[in-house]
């Protein structure tokens, strides 16, 4: 794999501040935040009234805590714009998450807030090993999810040349690969196993293939996946972090030389981490749910946002800014099984650890007789189909996360192309536990 470490003198001066520099811009910009929320968004001011707090009270940015969370209910109660902080026509742009669940979420930018954007998404790529002149192929969905439309600008913003191709059309994905030779691949890394597949089914190489670096992102992935992905495409594969509510791509983003968790660009974003059952804020290094502070987004301030991702916040390595670790999952998709947790990315890690298995999965949680029990779906390679070969895996694999994660699961194991293909974010748990 090529280095592609960038030049420090490209790098925005703010990544490489020193510390009391960048908590000196938080402190200042958090205090403007809060007093942007509470003055023009009639929630906020409600919230911090009863909780007998004002913006003013903010003296260190430790006082944060003092601050009432913000949910993804109040989002869907406030729906389409009440958490709006300034008035609709100064809004530029709308993007939605359909949910699965109630009411879509609605986010709205300013045209502030679309240059920030594309500054950071710019500044996420330089520290994945992009760079100016370069060509980047994205294949983020376009639309009302911000992956698509925020990678794109963000590419731009770069100075590289953006080929928009969003999701899906995996065959034209892989024709467009070869003719264009883009350096770069923007997409979850659920779809590029499937535009993996494609290249095998097109009798191509992909390690022949132009890409050097793919910056994947919008959903849970492990190390092990990382090593698989760049074992195949010869390339460096980087992890962008992002949502909605707090901007969309490039809150977060790993640099290309140390890949060592995702270093938050604490300039426009606060990050705290919390106990999720008792809301206290926990230490540096340990685990708990991530919550954000915007700290210059005027559209839609948010202040101390509950994200539900679990993972734990690390000193700066690369840039000064704070890491957060690889991402572990949702506090929704986190399974119980008698008494103990499990996260798909805790499958996905010993699957990729089993042989004669492809990474394509699924978990089913159903019934059995009263207690919940889980099923997983993957698939046999094409050189480990037989049946011998399937039973060996499914055994082995049944094993390890009996061992690795300590709870019993049934594992089938279909042929080549069963498990269900992702053409975006991909669905890993089907809940079946209220049907028969
Ligand atoms: O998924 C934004 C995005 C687009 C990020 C493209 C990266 C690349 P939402 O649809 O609002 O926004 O979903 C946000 O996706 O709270 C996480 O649970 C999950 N997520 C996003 N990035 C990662 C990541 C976009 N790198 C939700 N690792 C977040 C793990 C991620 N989970």
């Amino acid at each position: 794999m090529k280095d592609l470490t960038p030049n420090k003198a490209d790098l925005d001066p703010i990544e490489v501040a020193s510390i009391d520099e960048i908590r000196a811009t938080q402190l200042e910009r958090m205090k403007w935040s809060l007093r942007h929320a509470y003055d023009n968004v009639p929630m906020y001011k409600q919230r911090f009234d009863e909780a007998g707090i004002h913006p003013d009270d903010l003296k260190s940015l430790a006082d944060l805590s003092k601050f009432p969370f913000t949910y993804k209910n109040d989002l869907r109660d406030n729906y389409p714009f009440g958490l709006f902080a300034v008035p609709r026509e100064q809004i530029i742009r709308l993007h939605a998450s359909s949910g699965t669940t109630g009411k879509a979420t609605v986010v709205g930018y300013t045209e502030g807030d679309i240059n920030n954007w594309a500054d950071l998404l710019a500044r996420s790529l330089r520290a994945s090993g992009l760079r100016r002149g370069n060509m980047v192929h994205n294949a983020y969905g376009y639309g009302l999810f911000t992956g698509g439309l925020g990678a794109h600008y963000g590419i731009e913003r770069l100075g590289a040349t953006v080929v928009p191709m969003g999701g899906g059309q995996t065959k034209k994905q892989v024709g467009l690969i070869n003719d264009f030779k883009p350096d770069g691949i923007m997409v979850t890394p659920s779809y590029m196993l499937n535009i993996l597949e494609e290249f095998h089914k097109q009798g191509l190489d992909p390690r022949d293939s132009s890409l050097s670096v793919g910056v994947f992102g919008a959903e849970p992935w492990t190390n092990a996946m990382r090593l698989e992905v760049e074992k195949a495409f010869d390339m460096h594969a980087v992890d962008i972090y992002g949502l909605s509510e707090i901007m969309g791509p490039g809150v977060a983003n790993e640099c290309v030389e140390t890949k060592d968790g995702l270093h938050v660009w604490e300039d426009h974003f606060y990050p705290e981490i919390i106990d999720p059952k008792t809301g206290e804020v926990v230490p540096d290094g340990e685990m708990g749910e991530l919550v954000f502070t915007t700290l210059t987004k005027e559209g839609l301030p948010m202040i101390r946002y509950r994200t539900r991702d679990l993972t734990r916040l690390l000193p700066g390595t690369a840039r000064s800014m704070r890491r957060m670790e690889k991402i572990t999952g949702r506090s929704d998709d986190m399974i119980i099984l008698r008494g103990v947790n499990v996260f798909p990315t805790q499958i996905e890690e010993q699957l990729m650890a089993t042989g004669g298995l492809s990474p394509h999965f699924q978990i089913e949680l159903y019934k059995s007789g009263r207690m919940d029990a889980l099923r997983v779906y993957v698939e046999a390679n094409s050189d480990a189909a037989d049946e011998l070969s399937k039973t060996a895996s499914a055994r082995m694999l049944s094993k390890r996360i009996k061992d690795m994660v300590g709870v019993s699961t049934e594992i089938v194991v279909g042929d080549p192309g069963e498990v269900a293909r992702s053409e975006g974010k991909a669905q890993r748990v089907i809940d079946n536990r209220d049907k028969e």
